[in-house]
């Protein structure tokens, strides 16, 4: 998950691990590095901490050179092991390359591979690069590098030194992240320049689809096909610390505007040419997936309110009945599990132990377990019968955002996905709305490019006492997660309804003035829910609340009720989800700040609880 490249007049190895420290904050399981040191590549990466690979490299010292690559891991296609970790090389180790992001199409890159006699030593999709690169390699490793990315699909960053080309560092891009840094007579790269702003602020943007050879004294850049470029330069005035968050003051606000990004990669590979899902990594067979009589949804906190959100989604695509459970009330009530009962697990760090002891209870009933989670090779998914992983990347704020997002994302790929095995659903239905799905990360992008207004009146609500958030069908389990955000975040009181509810007891609390945040369904589809919570809104606002009211782009319906109208773009009501929970992120996250809270470090909470 973090990047480094280095040619100059330094010791590389000292410059790369120093970058890699620098980019710790990332998140990784594995770290490893690569130098170029008298025309011979030398090679160390160990599982775990950076500190494990430094002392393994003081009881076995790399020969120096000044041109080197390191990387730290952060697990996608196979476990974080020492065998798993960056670099990975061709058979004659001449070549070694590190990669961010996934190669989609590394399944059939390498069975062509291993027909053409090249032996695979790790489980990643980043190795079939080294061998495809020593299968191309001329003499120069940028034409190499063009040349097999041309046969590459998904997203990557990736760098590479070569033994037979000792000057260079090589590096490519496509949809993930890389800049250089401009030194004299020296260079760098980087997934970010946190990596490099203690050597220099001078760096260079490279887009998509480019193609960069560092040397000491020059950089060039070209497209997958070797067209010059000239790529965007700017001096970054950023400090250590900002550089780290990407510029962002805080981690949170970074990951909220990362949310398109981490949408978009949890679809990635999971759609094929044909609009079908294929989710080979549901080790659950057609079978074994036909017999399943009854789902039942376990997790925590943010996981248990995507959970809440699937259940709409998978019963309406599938017809099979589906419950959502607190993890820590499921085991004690003695539920009814059998062989034919799926136990789902959400769980951002898979670790969380009432979500594990959950998982436990299920697999002793014989049940089958599949966990959502986004942590590779953490205990939920090893000990569950499948696992579908959500690619949003390390989070480290503590409030779930993007990963919340991408369960959702996850749940409903899952939903789909027993629709197409399972015929409730027709393959055109189907495809559509992967094709609706394909369309979110756009509508999320469209939502934090139009923020500005919910900031604003965060702002104005800094002194609340406290705040209500009413929804229906999938707007009730975002109110929910509005709610817990301004709970967690903002340490205020703040509670969510379903909309029909409120008439039965929550409307004592309104007031003058109390602000309700009320999120409305899309007018078409179901439009007997949008209608309905109309009505409530003008309940809440005859009794005197300030009413906040989420909507559809084009919906004007709830304009003269509304004291203060957020648009979305519009989405598919079971889709909304995904567009609707992101002004609630930032209202929170804005409020937070207005109070003067640290909402990267909440207090009492802990990103990961391990405990009962
Ligand atoms: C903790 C975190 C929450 C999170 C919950 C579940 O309480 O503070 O933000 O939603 O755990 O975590 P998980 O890793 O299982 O998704």
């Amino acid at each position: 998950c973090g990047i480094v490249g280095y040619v100059g007049e330094k010791p590389a190895l000292d410059v790369v691990l120093e970058g890699l420290r620098r980019l710790e904050y990332r998140g990784y399981d594995s770290a490893g590095v690569a130098v170029l040191a008298d025309g011979k590549l030398a090679t160390e990466k160990r599982a775990g901490k950076i500190t494990n690979l430094e002392k393994t490299l003081t009881e076995h010292p790399l020969p120096s050179g000044m041109v080197g690559m390191g990387h730290t891991r952060w697990a996608t296609h196979g476990a974080p092991n020492d065998r798993n970790a960056h670099p990975h090389l061709d058979n004659d180790g001449q070549v070694a390359v590190v990669h961010n992001g996934i190669i989609e199409n590394f399944a059939r890159l390498r069975a062509d591979l291993e027909k053409r006699g090249h032996e695979m030593r790790s489980d990643t999709d980043t190795e079939v690069v080294a061998h495809l690169l020593a299968e191309e390699f001329e003499g120069s490793l940028a034409e190499a590098m063009r040349r097999v990315c041309r046969k590459l699909d998904g997203a990557f960053t990736l760098v590479a030194i070569h033994a037979g080309d000792p000057d260079v560092v090589v590096a490519a891009r496509r949809n993930s992240p890389l800049v250089v840094g401009r030194g004299a007579g020296e260079n760098f790269l980087a997934s970010d320049v946190a990596a490099f702003i203690s050597h220099t602020r001078n760096a260079m943007e490279i887009a998509d689809g480019q193609v960069v050879e560092l040397r000491r004294d020059s950089i060039t850049v070209t497209d997958f096909d070797g067209n010059p470029v000239t790529p965007k330069e700017y001096y970054v005035d950023w400090d250590a610390s900002a550089a780290e968050k990407g510029g962002y003051d805080y981690f949170m606000l970074k990951e909220i505007a990362e949310q398109p990004r981490a949408v978009a990669d949890t679809l990635l590979g999971r759609i094929d040419a044909n609009g079908r899902l294929t989710l080979d990594e549901i080790r659950l067979s057609d079978d074994e997936l036909r017999e399943i009589d009854k789902i039942i949804i376990v997790a925590c906190g943010t996981a248990y309110h995507a959970g809440l959100v699937a259940k709409y989604a998978i019963e309406h695509w599938t017809r099979i009945p589906c419950e959502v459970e607190l993890a820590s009330e499921f085991r004690y009530r003695d539920p009814i599990l059998d062989r034919d009962t799926l136990v789902i697990a959400i769980s951002q760090s898979g670790e969380t132990m009432d979500t594990l002891m959950a998982v436990r209870h299920a697999r002793e009933q014989r049940s089958r377990v599949l966990a959502i989670c986004n942590v590779n090779g953490s205990t939920i998914p090893r000990e569950s019968d499948a696992v579908l992983y959500t690619h949003a990347g390390p989070e480290v704020g503590v409030a779930a955002t993007k990963t919340f997002l991408t369960q959702l994302v996850a749940c409903y790929l899952v939903g789909l996905y027993l629709a197409q095995v399972r015929g409730t659903m027709f393959g055109d239905e189907i495809r559509a709305i992967i094709a609706q799905l394909a369309d979110m990360p756009d509508k999320v992008e469209k939502v934090l490019d139009t923020i500005e207004p919910v900031r604003e009146l965060a702002r104005s609500l800094a002194d609340a006492k406290a705040v209500l958030f009413l929804g229906r069908h999938v707007g009730y389990p975002v109110a929910l997660e509005g709610a817990l955000k301004l709970k967690e975040l903002a340490y205020m009181h703040a509670e969510a309804f379903a909309a029909g509810e409120l008439k039965h007891g929550p409307i004592a609390l309104i007031e003058q003035d109390l602000p309700v945040v009320v999120v409305v369904p899309p007018r078409r589809g179901r439009s007997v829910l949008h209608d309905k919570i109309l009505s409530n809104i003008q309940e809440i606002r005859a009794r005197g609340a300030k009413t906040i009211v989420i909507t559809e782009e084009g919906d004007e319906t709830v304009a003269p009720y509304a004291d203060t109208l957020i648009y979305v773009p519009a989405a598919p009501t079971l889709l909304q989800p995904l567009v609707a929970t992101v002004p609630l992120q930032v209202f929170a996250c804005e409020l937070a700040l207005a109070r003067g809270h640290d909402v990267d470090r909440p207090r009492n909470l802990a990103k990961s609880v391990t405990v009962e």
